[in-house]
């Protein structure tokens, strides 16, 4: 059993220590919000908080999360499910295409804010380079950076 606690609950889970985080979250915990995209750590689709700091859950072990506290997507609601200030600003702005890489672009953006409140554009292209989107919403991720952030303003039906 390997003791951690997940969006502010603790857990106890039966696994292999060199399980991915990802597959623990999705596979024992029903945690479905992060994705699998490479597997290797390239893409960010399965981008979670491991005490704080971003990580490719795909490429990190159940073993190395012992003691400590993932947030994943789920965990960024309040208690009353309502969405977080950056997932309103993705609502707001219509971020996501395909929507699959969306969970670990707002993980990681969620990292950004924590320590940046009001980033630069070059601290959000620093933040944000592993993050791969397919679909090419690039330009909607960064404003919906700003207007959570409260440096932007949203322009409606802006292109990718
Ligand atoms: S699935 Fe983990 S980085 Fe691509
Ligand atoms: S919205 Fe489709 S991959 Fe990003």
């Amino acid at each position: 059993m390997i003791s951690l606690t997940v969006n502010g609950k603790p857990v106890e889970v039966d696994a292999d220590p060199a399980m991915p985080i990802l597959w623990v979250l999705r596979e024992k915990l029903a945690l479905n919000g992060t994705k699998f995209g490479c597997g290797i750590a390239q893409c960010g689709a399965c981008t979670v908080h491991l005490d704080g700091a971003p990580i490719r859950s795909c490429s990190v072990p159940i073993s190395e999360a012992g003691g400590k506290s993932i947030t994943t997507i789920e965990g960024l609601a309040d208690a009353e499910g309502t969405p977080g200030n950056l997932q309103r600003a993705w609502i707001s702005e219509q971020v996501p295409q395909c929507g699959y890489c969306q969970s670990g672009q707002i993980m990681s953006a969620a990292a950004l804010l924590r320590d940046t409140p009001r980033p630069t554009d070059d601290q959000i292209t620093t933040a944000m380079r592993g993050n791969v989107c397919r679909c090419g919403m690039y330009g909607r991720i960064r404003k919906a950076i700003k207007i959570a952030a409260g440096i932007g303003t949203s322009a409606g039906g802006d292109s990718a």
